[in-house]
């Protein structure tokens, strides 16, 4: 039976998984938290989590109807995400596994992600590419093992969710920004406003979403108050359509080379409808499996990392009591002592 945690973001995660199956997985949002200040805030985001940890974490072993005693590891995200953040939930599995001398497992978070894919029901089996667009990172993955993967493309600027959540907020709609624009957009015509569909002849599978935001500050500058008021669904659908095009076509010419059988989205942005129907038709044209996991399991949750902590090597007690989190860059290979 294994522990895991993810703490990256504004997310207090906690999941108990035996092997690739979830006995507990609870998600506690700190978003109305941070819905005042139009984004996450880390200095707030830190201290919900320390105060959320503990009893997140009482609440998935509840739910899975285990005690610690039956806990045979813990597992928590290292990084990438906001170092005060990762360092509470660092801590409290840490503190778990040090009082019952369990071996401790750091996690990427963006591997986390892509192991989402992993889990039951119906795990899906590598090799598959895997498109993650969250609000920190967006980039396609080659995967071809369950320990890691190949970097094809990345960002270049903003990631998508990044942009979602900037557009709702020149869009005066809500924090977090994808759900509202995708409600939003729902009532508006995705044709309304000529939205830049970036990188699109640029031949490599990196993204960019900067000049989108800046098209929307934009159309908002010439409309006015006024105007977004009246076409604020138009131009949430003009925007959400600009980002799912982008997503779609890099994602279409990564698959053009044949090597790939299969698709799985993951990341927040991954929620998206409009996404996921386009990116089911992609994958229909394009004759390849699309694996879509559950959406609770898109965005940031612990059972994720759980799935990746299987193929990770366990820190025995006590090796990793000074092991640090990292906001970002590549997981730390060699544990300090
Ligand atoms: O993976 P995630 O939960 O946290 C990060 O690691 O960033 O992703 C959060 C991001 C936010 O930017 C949020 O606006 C976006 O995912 N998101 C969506 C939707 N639901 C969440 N974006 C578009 N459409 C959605 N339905
Ligand atoms: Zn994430």
């Amino acid at each position: 039976m294994l522990l895991a945690i993810e703490t990256s973001c504004d997310d207090t995660c906690a999941a108990v998984l035996d092997g690739p199956r979830i006995l507990g997985n609870v998600i506690s949002s700190q978003a109305a938290a941070h819905a005042g200040f139009g984004g996450v805030v880390p200095e707030v985001a830190a201290r919900h989590h320390l105060e959320l940890v503990e009893p997140v974490i009482a609440a998935a072993l509840a739910e899975a109807g285990v005690t610690l005693d039956e806990v045979e590891a813990v597992a928590a995200t290292a990084g990438p995400g906001l170092i005060g953040a990762l360092l509470v939930g660092i801590s409290a599995a840490k503190g778990v596994a040090a009082a019952r001398r369990l071996p401790f497992i750091p996690v990427d978070h963006l591997q986390g992600h892509v192991a989402a894919n992993f889990l039951e029901p119906e795990p899906l089996e590598p090799p598959f590419l895997c498109l993650i667009a969250s609000g920190g990172h967006t980039l396609l993955a080659g995967v071809r093992d369950h320990e890691g993967y190949e970097l094809l493309g990345q960002t270049l600027d903003d990631a998508a969710g990044e942009a979602f959540d900037k557009s709702a907020r020149l869009l005066g709609l809500g924090y977090p920004g994808g759900p509202a624009v995708q409600r939003e957009a729902e009532g508006g015509d995705p044709e309304a406003f000529e939205m830049p569909v970036a990188m699109s002849r640029n031949p490599g599978l990196d993204f960019s979403f900067s000049g989108l935001k800046t098209a929307v500050l934009y159309r908002c500058r010439e409309l006015g108050p006024e105007g977004v008021e009246a076409r604020r669904a138009d131009l949430a659908a003009s925007f959400q359509a600009a980002v799912v095009e982008q997503l779609r076509a890099k994602l279409k010419r990564a698959l053009k080379k044949g090597e790939w059988e299969a698709v799985a989205l993951g990341g927040g942005v991954a929620a998206n409808g409009p996404l996921r129907e386009a990116v089911g038709q992609l994958c229909e044209e394009m004759g390849v499996r699309l694996k879509l996991v559950p959406i609770a399991l898109c965005t940031d949750n612990a059972a994720m990392i759980g799935a990746a902590a299987r193929y990770v090597e366990p820190i025995p007690y006590p090796d990793y009591l000074g092991y640090d989190a990292f906001a970002s860059g590549e997981a730390k290979a060699a544990v300090p002592h």
